[in-house]
């Protein structure tokens, strides 16, 4: 879909549909009354016979209104005024997406924003920007006959009133920007495990690479031998593909400026290893490279929108396989921050690729460490499928990440990493096992992260319940691409 910025009287609107809102109740937003005004009052008469539900993201279509030049008009509403909110906001213009779909018309003009709330009208353009976009992501890279629908929006403008200045084109980019990262990362995750191996994530990130300004590095099995990664390596020992520690480097900011450093776990199948994983609902362990993809979107929307500053990208990535090399439960393995793994389950290997990748972090000597990764089933137990676990070794990172999250529609929720539950990660025979005793399997996992964090500002974004959907709309979510895009412009403008 492509977008511009005009400002217009909506009764002179001539394009193929016109998207205003309506609040519960049938009061009309600004730009809803112009229009009934210019038709006599055909709107109002229409939203009598009460065929538009109060509810948020309720629409009604409505055709050849008098006096208007436009032949559609689609009312949406946006629920009470007294309580419309970011989600409201989102919710009407995802339905304003799924309906522009499916008309028959070219081009639309969009006035869904031009209201007084949520936030300001640079975000409520962004938003809709991101999600009026995304919605026209399709995965269908692996089917011999494409989904080619005739109809659908190709051209909208958001038509506001006053100025149209750069800082609502900013907005635009922005959005627009996201919705691409977001795109590639459900690419990325959608793609199946024999597609998409640590291999195909390298020559992507390469890609990437060379389309925009950023600079890479493919580090393979002998060069991280020789960095001593032995934990990331160990994981790697059941699989025929080889690893890949992936490297991005995005210099926008001043060359002393210290980066933010993201490290995204790239296990591109997870059978669990030796300790097997159940058959049922394996296929979705294709989607344990989410937070790598994460990783290479927000690098791609971060260098869409030219922001200024730097930032590193860390992807370790492997299968986790079975196999007459791979690690068996109470194998032993030497980490490269030099500390000894009693690797007790074969199936918690996230955190022996990450903990290698975040002891790499530290020669960055990084401002903060953001890993993202698919990491436990508990988090889904504790979170569900609507929010991130964030867990931090510093409690103003995680509130800028927290207030990221909210304002791009892409939540997270901390839980704590006190040293009470650090208790709970003892072994017998090396310096730490790699599960802990029962319990709290979230925190436990970002306790033993935490092991090698030391040295700066880190947060942990545990993806499992986010990364992807499950059931009739299986597929990636491209999560959490918008909260890390968001913590980033933030830290752009504000260092
Ligand atoms: N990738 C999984 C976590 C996961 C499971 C994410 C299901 C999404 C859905 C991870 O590698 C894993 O297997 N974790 C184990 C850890 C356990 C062995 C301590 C888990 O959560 O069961
Ligand atoms: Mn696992
Ligand atoms: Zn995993």
């Amino acid at each position: 879909m492509e977008f511009t910025i005009k400002a217009g009287s909506p009764e002179k609107l001539k394009n193929g549909c016109v998207v205003v809102g309506v609040y519960a109740g049938g009061e009309l937003s600004a730009a809803a009354q112009a229009l009934d005004k210019a038709s006599d009052g055909a709107l109002a008469a229409v939203l009598a016979h009460g065929d538009l539900d109060d509810k948020a993201g309720a629409t009604l279509l409505l055709h050849s209104l008098p006096g208007l030049a436009t032949p559609r008009v689609l009312l949406v509403s946006l629920g009470k005024a007294s309580e419309l909110s970011d989600k409201t906001y989102r919710d009407a213009v995802a339905a304003t997406a799924k309906q522009l779909g499916g008309i028959a018309a070219e081009d639309a003009a969009f006035l869904l924003a031009d209201i007084d709330a949520p936030r300001d009208l640079a975000w409520r353009l962004s938003q809709a920007a991101q999600i009026l976009k995304d919605s026209t992501y399709r995965s269908d890279t692996l089917k011999s006959k494409k989904e080619e629908s005739k109809k659908g929006v190709r051209k909208l403008a958001f038509i506001v009133h006053g100025k149209t200045g750069e800082e609502l084109q900013t907005a635009l980019l922005r959005g627009e920007a996201v919705a691409e990262g977001i795109a590639l990362a459900k690419n990325l995750g959608n793609l199946p495990g024999n597609v998409c191996t640590p291999g195909y994530l390298a020559t992507t990130a390469r890609k990437l690479a060379k389309d925009h300004k950023i600079k890479v590095e493919v580090l393979e099995r002998a060069d991280m031998e020789k960095l001593g990664m032995g934990s990331l390596l160990s994981v790697a020992r059941g699989s025929h593909e080889p690893p890949k520690f992936i490297i991005l480097n995005y210099k926008g900011g001043k060359a002393k400026d210290k980066p933010v450093v993201l490290v995204g776990k790239g296990i591109t199948f997870d059978t669990g290893g030796i300790s097997l994983k159940p058959g049922e609902g394996m296929d979705e362990m294709k989607y344990d490279m989410c937070g790598a993809a994460s990783v290479l979107g927000t690098f791609k929307a971060i260098a869409r929108m030219e922001l200024p500053i730097n930032v590193v990208g860390l992807v370790p990535t492997t299968e986790n396989m079975p196999g007459g090399s791979a690690i068996k439960p109470g194998d032993i393995v030497t980490s490269m921050s030099g500390q000894t793994i009693e690797i007790l389950n074969t199936d918690a290997e996230g955190r022996l690729i990450l903990c290698d990748a975040l002891t790499y972090a530290e020669r960055y000597e990084p401002a903060a460490v953001v890993d993202i990764a698919t990491l436990t089933g508990a988090c889904i137990i504790a979170l569900g499928n609507a929010t991130s676990g964030l867990l931090a070794n510093d409690d103003e990172l995680a509130a800028e990440l927290l207030a990221s999250g909210q304002a791009a529609g892409d939540k997270a929720w901390q839980l704590p990493l006190w040293d009470e539950y650090q208790d709970m990660l003892k072994s017998n025979f090396a310096d730490i096992p790699n599960i802990g005793s029962k319990g709290a399997g979230t925190i436990t996992a970002a306790c033993f992260l935490s092991r090698f964090t030391k040295a700066y500002k880190w947060a942990h974004l545990d993806i499992a319940g986010t990364a992807w959907k499950s059931g009739a709309d299986k597929g990636a979510t491209g999560r959490p691409v918008p909260l890390l895009t968001e913590f980033l412009i933030g830290r752009a403008g504000n260092r």
